[in-house]
């Protein structure tokens, strides 16, 4: 990408995590990588590394969903994170020439798969009964309950980047939030694809202010990568994660985005941040203004951020979640699945800084 704050980032040629030399094709990740990297003819190692990869995956994933390994979790987000950026990826790069092949397929499918089956139980206690989740009104009440739900990690890791996060924390904590920040136009361009008219016009709402209502100096990408610069801190080409849960809330987006039949679930997902983000966004703010004199001046981004997510909160409710639910009240409990995993991917998030930052005993 073009780290210029004033000009236009222009997407980047080449995919993520390419293993620059075939000793350092181990992990799945890597593997998967190489593959990409396969352009115009059959690459040495590619033959053997597909027919190692039928064998391999089942085991992968049973370590990651099954044993719940962090490290085998790691490369499978991790590759799915790949997998997804073909479909982003520039359009004249040969990696696109693999976004519908067969092999590529079928291991996005079976990670898909695994995961979802690996949410799916860990999600049951929080949602709806099936009389609420078709209600539209009382699945509203169980979207701003839920997500109003903080447990002792999200306040601790609130508190902390209010009151106590260095600069350097606070550097950290953007370049951990900037892949997905950078992202979000993108996920919220999938959950434009028609369902109804009402719902298209409030996700056109939500883009339009994305995009700074047709001035590109103030559409959020760019304001983010001005944010990054007047911090002296570079976009970064791909994630600074080493952990899965940073990973996983990230696909999480691009999982429910590519897949149609997931359509209900990433309104959802889409939902609950833009009910729960303006809290946690104020204590951002709160803890910028406490190492940056001219924070306002230097990061717009959030507090832009306060004000446009308490109305798309609000909007979401009114003329997403409601429409959807009155036409088609079965998608009532997709919708608050979504939601749910979302909360859970949240959580999760803040477990992950609150590791970073040595916040848990
Ligand atoms: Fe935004
Ligand atoms: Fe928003």
């Amino acid at each position: 990408m073009l780290s210029n704050p004033q000009s236009d980032r222009v997407v980047d040629f080449k995919p993520p995590f390419i293993p620059q030399s075939s000793e350092k094709i181990r992990t799945l990740s890597q593997q998967v990588a190489y593959l990409l990297s396969n352009t115009h003819q059959m690459l040495p190692l590619s033959a053997t590394i597909l027919s190692s990869l039928d064998r391999d995956l089942p085991i992968i994933l049973h370590s990651a969903f099954i044993d719940e390994d962090n490290k085998a979790l790691l490369e499978v987000h991790k590759t799915l994170y790949i997998i997804y950026e073909v479909n982003l990826s520039h359009p004249l790069s040969p990696v696109c020439l693999h976004e519908h092949s067969p092999w590529l397929l079928t291991i996005r499918n079976q990670i898909e798969n695994a995961w979802l089956n690996y949410e799916l139980p860990r999600i049951q206690k929080q949602l709806p009964s099936e009389t609420e989740a078709k209600h539209p009104k009382l699945l509203c009440n169980w979207f701003v309950e839920q997500a109003r739900k903080e447990s002792d990690i999200d306040k601790c890791v609130l508190k902390f980047l209010k009151n106590h996060a260095s600069v350097e924390e606070f550097n950290t904590f953007m370049l951990s939030d900037a892949t997905l920040n950078y992202r979000f136009c993108d996920a919220l361009a999938l959950a434009q694809l028609h369902f109804c008219e009402t719902v298209k016009a409030e996700i056109a709402h939500n883009m339009w202010d994305e995009c700074g209502h047709g001035v590109a100096e103030k559409s959020h990408t760019r304001q983010l990568t001005q944010m990054l610069a007047f911090l002296g801190l570079q976009q970064p080409t791909s994630p600074i994660w080493s952990d899965w849960h940073p990973y996983a809330g990230h696909n999480l987006y691009f999982c429910f985005g590519f897949n149609r039949k997931h359509y209900f679930k990433g309104i959802g997902n889409l939902a609950m941040p833009e009910i729960f983000d303006s809290s946690r966004n104020r204590a951002v703010v709160a803890g910028l203004e406490r190492l940056y004199a001219d924070a306002r001046v230097k990061c717009e981004y959030f507090y832009n951020h306060i004000e446009a997510d308490e109305k798309h909160g609000l909007n979401w409710l009114n003329n997403v979640i409601t429409p959807i639910v009155e036409v088609q009240p079965e998608a009532g409990m997709e919708l608050a699945v979504g939601g749910a995993i979302r909360m859970e991917a949240m959580r999760r998030y803040n477990k992950y800084l609150a590791v970073k930052f040595g916040l848990l005993k």
